[in-house]
């Protein structure tokens, strides 16, 4: 995300900037809260700014490192007509940005059961039929901190391309930006919630690593290791977690 040099009130020189040091020697920007002036850290999360800034979060914040999307948030920069989304915990404060608190965003959950439904475009029909509004303007796409082709997965759902659906919506964190963005009100992560659950129910591959995996849980394999992760405190518990090997 780059800064936009903006010739308004709000914009500071180089020099002004670089003389903004807090007792700590951090050097500090100047961010809108709500309106008003906040001096903060040039290195902080627009949530650690808000939080340097004196607010208490009080919803909208979870895992702080950027899974959960809770911390679904939009802000502008000076001189830039585009409202900007991100995820609080893991977006950067700019110079001169304007931040505020959006509430949350009205997502109708279709209730079902997957036993009744089968994994074709009558079950998209069905729960979530505002998905056959969309204008394909691409807003949604536009607006996800994943970087996820949301636009590409709701016109996989109109084909009842189930599986494609699976695929490009994994990694979303259901923050809610696309659905806050679009203007056909339609319910994007949730809809890609009844793909991978119809995926799951019907169409993925047997796996026999998962099911030799199950078996050792079940047979007490890791017995051990749970009991020794269990007695560990947290902080040696996080250094565990951090020193993980993931894929
Ligand atoms: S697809 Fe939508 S809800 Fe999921 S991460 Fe992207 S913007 Fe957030
Ligand atoms: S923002 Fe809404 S209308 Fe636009 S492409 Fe995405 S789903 Fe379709
Ligand atoms: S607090 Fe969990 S993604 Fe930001």
């Amino acid at each position: 995300m780059t800064s936009v040099p903006t010739g308004t009130a709000n914009s500071l020189s180089n020099s002004q900037i670089d003389e903004k040091r807090d007792a700590a020697g951090e050097r500090l920007i100047t961010v809108y809260i709500m309106g008003k002036a906040y001096e903060v850290p040039a290195e902080a999360t627009i949530m650690g700014a808000i939080e340097y800034a004196g607010h208490q979060i009080i919803r909208g914040a979870g895992c702080r490192e950027g899974y959960c999307g809770a911390c679904a948030t939009i802000y502008r920069l000076p001189g830039d007509y585009k409202i900007r989304t991100g995820l609080a915990c893991m977006t950067l404060v700019e110079e001169g940005m304007t931040l505020a608190q959006i509430p949350s965003v009205p997502a109708e959950k279709a209730i079902y059961d997957i036993e009744k439904l089968k994994p074709n475009v009558s079950a998209i029909q069905q729960m979530y039929p505002t998905v056959f509004r969309c204008v394909a303007c691409g807003t949604c796409t536009k607006s996800c901190p994943q970087g996820l082709q949301v636009m590409d997965y709701v016109q996989a759902a109109k084909r009842g391309d189930i599986a494609t659906v699976m695929d490009l919506s994994f990694d979303c964190v259901v923050c809610g930006l696309c659905m806050l963005r679009c203007p056909a009100e339609i319910t994007q992560p949730l809809m890609a919630i009844l793909a991978k659950r119809l995926y799951g129910r019907y169409l993925r591959k047997d796996s026999p690593e998962l099911a030799e995996r199950v078996k050792a849980v079940e047979e007490g394999v890791f017995e051990a290791e749970y009991a020794d992760l269990m007695a560990m405190g947290r902080e040696a518990l996080s250094e565990r977690y951090y020193a993980r090997d993931s894929e």
